[in-house]
């Protein structure tokens, strides 16, 4: 059950989704004005919209997804006439003659900024101290003395998660770390340092690796791989919950990108979304999602005002099963020592040059075959070592970083001297289509 909380103090305009594949796009550009903005269903009622709080105005985006089930779609007429500067964009209401069109980015902007300031006469209080203090309101309001269990896996979004209930309930927030074995070098220790020990939470840490690598023993197919280490979270996680008293709510890293992905009534969904899915019917809890208005960059604002460091905030995406997809084949503790060393390099040598704030996701893949080389005059068969490093907006297409020379020179002599069991580099150039971004 999700009871979403929105703003108290913050000022909102309100954007009807009529079918427009914009939303999100003037939900962000309201934002970028420093007023909070949120997408609500074209059948909202004037009752539901006064029961939100401080709405200023409503912007009604219209598109090509206007038709549902064969029939055109509108608003309630009444929301024209309850008191609320409205502005009709995009799509052709009997009402409103000769609309226009969103048009190019900086128009779209000073049209908004029109709407929002002269019109709605919106406040701009959009900012992070604002909705922090505003969610550790509404987090204790909502869970009372009640406790909150909460999956940390070090990622930026259960991370913000978790240092906003810290903030908000303290030892009220129990957070399980379940190291999988697979994670990059560091990773866990950085959670245990930063939230065991600076944040002093309540922080149950289990290290699975073990229970992990034995399931997954032998197997070679991705998708086999995947099932697994996603089943055994669950039930680590599970056997982790049962071992505690009195929990009521589970906190979860939802944020708005994961919320309209799940699909709207003029848009299918995308992707469902379960940060922690598949918990037994009876460990049913009562869902916390303070994040569950942000976007990405917003959430990142949100943990640097928290006092996170830099490192956690700003990481790179990192996949559920982790190294598991880039320690290919049947995973040995070798090629999965040589995985997570050979990342470890890349990582501070991109840091080095800078190319941690230019590339969006760089990693290294250690496949399961061998190849001969040479080192002191001694013949060896040992893996190779593959860099990846890739470029995209949403994650569908990417395209290959050109990283130069002397950069791939240095990684590459860093990687040959020091990971064990490693006698070759080689760099990935496939782009996104024919290739997906993880080898598996
Ligand atoms: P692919 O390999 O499909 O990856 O091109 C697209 C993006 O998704 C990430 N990825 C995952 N993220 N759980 C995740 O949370 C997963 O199982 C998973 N598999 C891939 C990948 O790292 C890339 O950013």
């Amino acid at each position: 059950m999700t009871d979403r909380r929105t703003t108290m103090q913050q000022d909102m305009i309100v954007i009807l989704d009529l079918g427009s594949h914009e939303n999100t796009m003037v939900a962000r550009a309201v934002r970028e004005l420093g007023v909070y903005s949120e997408i609500k269903a074209h059948d909202i009622t004037v009752a539901e919209l006064q029961a939100l709080p401080n709405v200023k105005g409503i912007i009604i985006n219209g598109g090509e997804n206007n038709i549902i089930d064969g029939v055109p779609i509108d608003v309630d007429a009444a929301i024209y006439t309850a008191g609320y500067p409205v502005m009709s964009v995009g799509h052709a209401l009997a009402k409103v003659e000769n609309l226009p069109a969103w048009p190019e980015h900086e128009a779209v902007l000073a049209l908004l900024k029109k709407f929002v300031f002269d019109e709605c006469k919106a406040t701009a209080n959009w900012n992070m101290p604002n909705f922090i203090n505003d969610q550790v309101e509404l987090i204790r309001q909502q869970v009372g003395d009640k406790k909150v269990l909460l999956a940390l896996s070090g990622g930026v979004d259960s991370s913000v998660v978790a240092a906003l209930l810290i903030k908000a309930i303290g030892k009220q927030l129990t957070c399980v770390h379940v190291n999988h074995g697979l994670m990059r070098k560091d990773e866990s220790e950085s959670v245990v340092k930063v939230f065991g020990e600076e944040l002093k939470a309540n922080l149950v840490y289990v290290d699975a690796s073990e229970r992990f690598l034995s399931k997954l023993a032998g197997v070679a197919d991705p998708e086999a791989k995947r099932k697994i280490i996603g089943a055994e979270f669950i039930r680590v996680f599970e056997e982790e919950a049962r071992k505690l008293d009195g929990i009521e709510f589970l906190g979860q890293g939802t944020i708005y990108p994961d919320v309209v992905e799940s699909g709207t009534k003029t848009a299918k969904s995308v992707k469902s979304h379960h940060n922690v899915g598949g918990l037994p019917e009876d460990l049913q809890f009562k869902l916390v999602e303070p994040l569950y208005q942000l976007f990405k960059d917003e959430v990142r604002a949100c943990g640097v005002e928290l006092g996170l460091p830099h490192s956690m905030v700003y990481r790179q995406p990192f996949p559920g099963p982790g190294l598991g997809v880039r320690c290919l084949g049947a995973i040995t503790k070798e090629r999965l020592e040589a995985v997570r060393e050979a990342d470890a390099i890349l990582r501070e040598e991109f840091a080095n040059a800078g190319l941690d704030k230019k590339v969006w996701q760089y990693f290294t893949v250690v496949p399961d075959f061998k190849s001969v080389g040479v080192r002191d005059n001694a013949r060896t068969f040992e893996y190779p070592v593959i860099i990846r490093a890739i470029n995209t907006i949403d994650a569908m297409t990417a395209t290959i970083e050109e990283i130069d020379w002397p950069i791939l020179h240095k990684i590459t002599n860093r990687i040959l001297a020091e990971v064990k069991n490693v006698n070759r580099v080689c760099y990935d150039l496939s782009p996104k289509p024919n290739a997906t971004i993880e080898w598996e």
